[in-house]
């Protein structure tokens, strides 16, 4: 036993080392210029399960609300492929070198959901990438119109239980998970919610943790929340722990007081579930993945084997990721083809819903649904 320690302490040691040295590559980085580009590259990739069906219906859309771009040569959707769990396997790799390499070519991404596979080795596609491009930020916005709700998630993307999640250590008997939280992986995260809150006149700002019993890392999470939130004196920030505030999202008679969250990584995977499920369901909310260079779009939900299984791939509901194509069109600038997609997916889930997603034969098709929104774009001038 007492070399398994030894070997798990030389573990930990090198955890430590890496983690401190990416802390103060963070806390060196200076901000990043970003080149002017005359062309903006779109990576489309389809990912596993369901993704491929629910990703191409938002190619088809986006080739559609940017064909006159296309046509000039100002924005490329560019189809990657290889981000497969086959190929994945096979090379042993979370992201396989050459597909990584096609995606640091392109500006943005629209990413289907990939498998993760359970315990093993290979880690998770969505973790590696969003390490990968330093993909700090994950933006979910959740809105229930009728009762006034109108929520922003900011979960931070690259660090807590995920950073070494799958690095944790095991010995007879025992098995030991790490949670890292840096001071400048959490101002970044902080900064881009209170600057969002700022510019989109949001007032209220919760931090949620578990700070009463994670005492060291959602503690510092907390603290340097509060330093941030010094810069942004109109905001009323409160401090809440993710039980109770897991509670409020079901409690109608508070909810929508609540506006902008920010939340460290497990706690934002978790509670960004349920939000959506407020919505309407998983299959109805988008989610940015936002760096300083890079950005990734993609639906909050995962592969949906169970319906490939059951031979309904055809019948997913494609709303999550046209959602995540908005985000993302907003993000490149293109507000207007943005705000036009936008109001066609109000339009067909909200208002008029002619043809209706149910996820099983009872409903349409993905590719029904997608007939559906190119169509009710065309009535929009
Ligand atoms: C999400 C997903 C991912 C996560 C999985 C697929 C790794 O649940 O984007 O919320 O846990 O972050
Ligand atoms: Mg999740």
């Amino acid at each position: 036993m007492n070399a398994q320690i030894e070997r798990a302490v030389e573990h930990f040691r090198a955890l430590l080392e890496e983690q401190l040295g990416r802390a103060e590559r963070m806390e060196n980085a200076s901000a990043q210029e970003k080149t002017a580009n005359p062309k903006t590259v779109v990576g489309v990739v389809g990912g596993d399960g369901i993704g491929p069906i629910i990703v191409n219906e938002a190619a088809r859309v986006l080739e559609a609300l940017l064909a006159d771009e296309i046509a000039r040569g100002t924005l490329e959707l560019r189809p990657i492929d290889g981000l497969t769990i086959e190929n994945r396997l096979a090379r042993g790799e979370a992201v396989p070198a050459e597909v990584l390499a096609a995606i640091k070519g392109c500006d943005v991404l629209l990413k289907g959901p990939t498998t993760t596979p359970k315990g093993g080795t290979l880690e998770s596609a969505n973790v590696a990438l969003r390490r990968a491009l330093d993909l700090y930020a994950n933006v979910r916005p959740v809105r229930i119109p009728e009762e006034g709700v109108d929520w922003t998630f900011f979960r931070e993307n690259t660090e807590g239980e995920y950073a070494l999640g799958s690095r944790g250590v095991e010995l007879p008997g025992l098995a030991m998970d790490f949670k890292v939280i840096t001071d400048a992986g959490t101002r970044r995260i902080a900064r881009a919610a209170f600057e969002f809150a700022r510019k989109n006149g949001k007032k209220n700002v919760a931090i949620v943790t578990k700070a009463n019993i994670m005492k060291k890392t959602d503690g510092k999470f907390s603290a340097i929340c509060h330093e941030v939130a010094k810069d942004y004196p109109e905001m009323e920030v409160e401090d809440w722990y993710i039980d109770i505030m897991t509670a409020n999202l079901v409690n109608p008679a508070i909810r929508s007081r609540f506006e902008v969250f920010i939340l460290p990584n497990l706690y934002g995977d978790i509670i960004t579930d349920e939000a959506a499920q407020l919505q309407g369901g998983v299959g109805t909310a988008g989610s940015a993945n936002l760096g300083d260079r890079y950005a990734m779009f993609e639906a909050v939900h995962g592969t949906a084997p169970r319906m490939i299984e059951e031979g309904l791939g055809d019948y997913a509901n494609p709303e999550s990721i046209l959602r995540a194509a908005q985000l993302m069109l907003n993000h490149i600038g293109r507000a207007e083809a943005a705000a036009k997609l936008g109001k066609a997916l109000e339009i067909c889930c909200e208002t008029e819903k002619k043809v209706a997603v149910t996820g099983d034969r009872s409903g349409a098709t993905c590719r029904e649904f997608g007939d559906y929104l190119l169509k009710t774009l065309q009535t929009l001038s």
